[in-house]
């Protein structure tokens, strides 16, 4: 497993809402409602304070779908099931807040969502499912939707 990666997740506060947008940045993820408070997302930062890790969700109104985002990891730290500990982290905490299904848009890394039991998805029905998030509702105005690539899987037995 990764060396330094200690995966000592933590809710992101306020200040950590700057360093994360750094940080997604640089893994090129979407910035949309990340102060928002239907957002739930963790990070993790090494013992200087950098951001190693980030992973969260945004559910839907009725809480029974989630937009699973903001899932990276810090380059060197790749290709050691880091990325796979935080989409499990998320996947988790949306079980126990009772969500049913989970989405994600992923253009460029769908094999690594298959190995976590994601198949392709319909973008459509999971821009209905999940119409009220801040990623849906940007790609939707900027007319993004149509260039990504839906991806989901149950989360019930
Ligand atoms: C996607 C990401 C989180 C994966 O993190 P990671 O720590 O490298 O993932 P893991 O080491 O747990 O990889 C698990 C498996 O998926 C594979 N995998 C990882 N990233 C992959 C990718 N982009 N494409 C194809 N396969 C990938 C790995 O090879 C590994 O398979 P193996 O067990 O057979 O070797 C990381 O590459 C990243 O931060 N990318 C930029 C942000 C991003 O695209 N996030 C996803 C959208 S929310």
């Amino acid at each position: 497993m990764g060396g330094r990666f200690a995966l000592t997740l933590r809710p992101v506060s306020p200040d950590d809402v700057e360093p994360l947008r750094a940080f997604l940045v640089e893994a090129d993820l979407t910035l949309a409602g990340l102060d928002a408070p239907t957002v739930r997302l963790w990070i993790d930062r090494d013992h200087e304070g950098r951001v190693i890790g980030s992973t969260g969700y945004e559910a839907s109104g009725n809480g029974e779908h989630v937009l699973i985002r903001s899932v990276a990891v810090a380059p060197h730290d790749r290709g050691s099931g880091a990325g796979t500990r935080l989409a499990r982290f998320a996947i988790d905490q949306a079980i126990a807040a009772g969500a049913r299904r989970a989405w994600l848009f992923s253009r460029r890394s769908g094999p690594f969502w298959q190995t976590l039991g994601f198949a392709p998805a319909e973008r459509d029905a999971l821009a209905a499912a999940l119409a009220d998030t801040h990623q849906v509702r940007l790609f939707r105005e900027t007319g993004q939707l149509a260039a990504e690539v839906g991806w989901s899987r149950a989360l019930a037995e």
